[in-house]
């Protein structure tokens, strides 16, 4: 363990403020280091009051943890946090090493489906991504996407009891609104038309209390100001699931959650504008839309809830 991670770890045991020299005298480490351990989890998001006399107290957030998550989640091999990532989705495609996952307490420049942004918070969300070397061809690959929101939802329900649901093709909702984003990237070797490299980004709004006015109506955060689980039980809960389930029948779990199945639905199919019932998934993972014009099956794009 790190100092920064050893400090935290008395702060977050502790009921109460944690005096410094008390901290310096358990680590045997000088006053000065404790203030910088301190100032570390700072920068990484997670709030201390400090006060004159009586030391250090734990406010809100929690310090992500390489170890704990490779120990807890089975199949994630490494795992490589980088503080402030532009995009954890750029640091895994740079990379591309298998069952890897990149992380981030913060990123930049996150980007989602069709070149949107993803809102992220030092410290506060889950930023992630995770490459997998399938070598299948094309059209034998399982349905990444569907796959791992089903794991999102199971992981969350495993955790906290919380239901959520899943809005059509990325989305993980909760109470009506978008509480994780999923996107899913796939490299083909021309040659030989195998995938090579998958790569599985997750934006999770894990512990965010505030939001920016122009989302905060469609967006919601799994908890605010005090968690009852740490974002490593949740990251590993949700890539041990990811594995549990590649083989078994994830895509009823997915259409378990559906928020989308049974209900009105408009989209656009090669420029026409269709409204309709949303009445099935495919194996694929496509929907199915009963519509006055007959039933179509959109496969990529974009739904809204009438
Ligand atoms: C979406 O809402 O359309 C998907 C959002 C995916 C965001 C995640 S955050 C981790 C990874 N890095 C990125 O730049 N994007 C994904």
């Amino acid at each position: 363990m790190t100092t920064k991670e050893k400090v935290f770890k008395i702060l977050f045991d502790a009921v109460d403020y944690v005096n410094g020299e008390e901290i310096a005298t358990v680590l045997d480490i000088s006053r000065t280091s404790v203030w910088k351990a301190v100032k570390a989890l700072e920068k990484d998001g997670v709030l201390i009051d400090s006060v004159k006399n009586r030391g250090y107290k734990l406010i809100a957030g929690d310090l992500l943890n390489a170890s704990e998550i490779v120990e807890k989640a089975i199949d994630v091999k490494n795992v490589k946090i980088t503080p402030e990532s532009a995009s954890t989705q750029a640091d895994a495609k740079k990379d591309l090493e298998e069952n890897t996952l990149y992380l981030a307490n913060a990123q930049e420049q996150a980007r989602g489906r069709f070149g949107r942004s993803f809102y992220s918070e030092n410290g506060r969300g889950i930023y992630m991504s995770l490459v997998i070397k399938p070598h299948v061809k094309f059209s034998d690959m399982p349905q990444y996407t569907v796959l791992t929101a089903a794991a999102v939802v199971q992981a969350i329900q495993n955790l906290t009891g919380i239901d959520t649901q899943i809005k059509w093709v990325n989305d993980i909702y909760m109470n009506g609104k978008k509480l994780a984003g999923i996107l899913t990237e796939a490299q083909t070797d021309v040659e030989s038309g195998t995938v090579t490299d998958v790569i599985i980004g997750i934006g999770f709004n894990f512990a965010i209390q505030n939001f920016p006015d122009d989302i905060k109506d469609k967006v919601t955060s799994l908890f605010t100001q005090h968690p009852p689980i740490t974002r490593n039980e949740l990251i590993a809960e949700i890539w041990n699931q990811f594995f549990y389930l590649l083989d078994k029948d994830y895509l009823k779990i997915y259409k378990d959650h559906s928020l989308v199945l049974g209900r009105e639905v408009s989209f656009e199919q090669n420029g026409e504008e269709y409204t309709g019932k949303a009445v099935d998934l495919t194996d694929k993972g496509e929907l199915i839309i009963d519509t006055d014009q007959g039933q179509k099956i959109i496969s990529s794009g974009e739904i809204s809830l009438s």
